[in-house]
């Protein structure tokens, strides 16, 4: 079913667990969401970001959610949430689609004024009844070689300002920046950086209450996710282990028969491919049998 992002959050904030938000680009991707959170007895959150709705389309991505949700999950509860939303405009049209979550990324900007546009955000999304993410500190990936602890430490969230951006904006949940890297280049390379759990725990210290959200987990091993649960994660975003276990399928595929021409015989073994790893994440990050 479609649920609120507020009771299975609120869950997993008392249980100390995390709970998956995975993105998805098309309805092969949800329907594997769906399949392991059914499988596994686990409540997920689907996400989609600007360029997947430029490219799915806003209303039908919604709908293939929906349905998915009502008709396939059943009784196992589906948030639906915005990821990355660059803008107030995005997320107010999210906002009017129908997600119970939005994100607000203005990161990039000046602390001041990612304070000013995420209050804004907040305004609106708390009068239609809807949670706020919030992201202070700056995600570097390997390929702007920024990797070691002196270059990547400007770009980190700093734990007084975490607690000021969260007192001054109301958001509901805070992305974080502790060494975490979006993208393929990490996993390319092997060289997924470790988190930096100290900074994390001091973070959690300043906002007890606040769910933490962490970008970038894909490629992330077990030992790191279970420290960062306990220091205050709730939420663990994965989409670049999803899709190239989508596109590797496909890959597979063809390789074993250039002739094939049926989509489903070409789509089928994607789904499963995503279905497992989401599974995998699933158990990682404690969420089974939680629906
Ligand atoms: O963190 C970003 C997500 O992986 C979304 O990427 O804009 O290519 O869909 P995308
Ligand atoms: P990965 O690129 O590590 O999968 O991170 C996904 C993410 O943070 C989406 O917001
Ligand atoms: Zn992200």
């Amino acid at each position: 079913m479609l649920t609120h992002l507020k009771p299975i959050l609120e869950k997993a904030q008392q249980d100390n667990y995390g709970l998956g938000a995975f993105n998805i680009v098309n309805m092969e991707t949800a329907l594997a969401i769906v399949k392991a959170a059914k499988d596994l007895k686990a409540p997920v959150i689907i996400q989609v970001s600007e360029t997947t709705i430029e490219y799915a389309g806003l209303n039908t991505i919604v709908a293939i959610v929906k349905t998915l949700a009502e008709d396939e999950a059943n009784k196992i509860p589906i948030a639906l949430h915005l990821d990355h939303g660059k803008s107030f405009e995005s997320v107010k049209k999210c906002i009017d689609a129908g997600f119970s979550s939005i994100h607000i990324d203005v990161s990039l900007l000046p602390f001041k004024d990612n304070i000013e546009l995420t209050k804004q955000a907040v305004a609106y999304a708390h009068e239609h009844n809807v949670l706020v993410q919030g992201e202070l500190g700056i995600l570097k990936g390997v390929e702007d070689k920024v990797q070691t602890p002196t270059e990547m430490a400007p770009f980190l969230t700093d734990p007084d300002e975490a607690k000021e951006f969260v007192e001054a904006t109301g958001v509901d949940t805070l992305a974080v920046s502790i060494g975490n890297m979006h993208g393929i280049e990490k996993i390319r390379q092997g060289n997924v950086p470790d988190l930096d759990l100290a900074r994390l725990e001091k973070i959690h210290e300043k906002i007890p209450a606040t769910p933490i959200v962490l970008h970038g987990a894909s490629g992330v091993n077990q030992e790191q996710i279970s420290a960062a649960i306990q220091r205050g994660v709730r939420i663990i975003n994965i989409d670049t282990e999803l899709r190239l276990a989508f596109t590797e399928a496909i890959k597979n595929i063809f390789n074993q028969d250039a002739l094939v021409y049926d989509p489903r015989k070409v789509l089928s073994p994607a789904i499963a491919a995503v279905q497992k790893i989401v599974a995998e994440k699933i158990k990682m990050f404690g969420s089974k049998n939680k629906a």
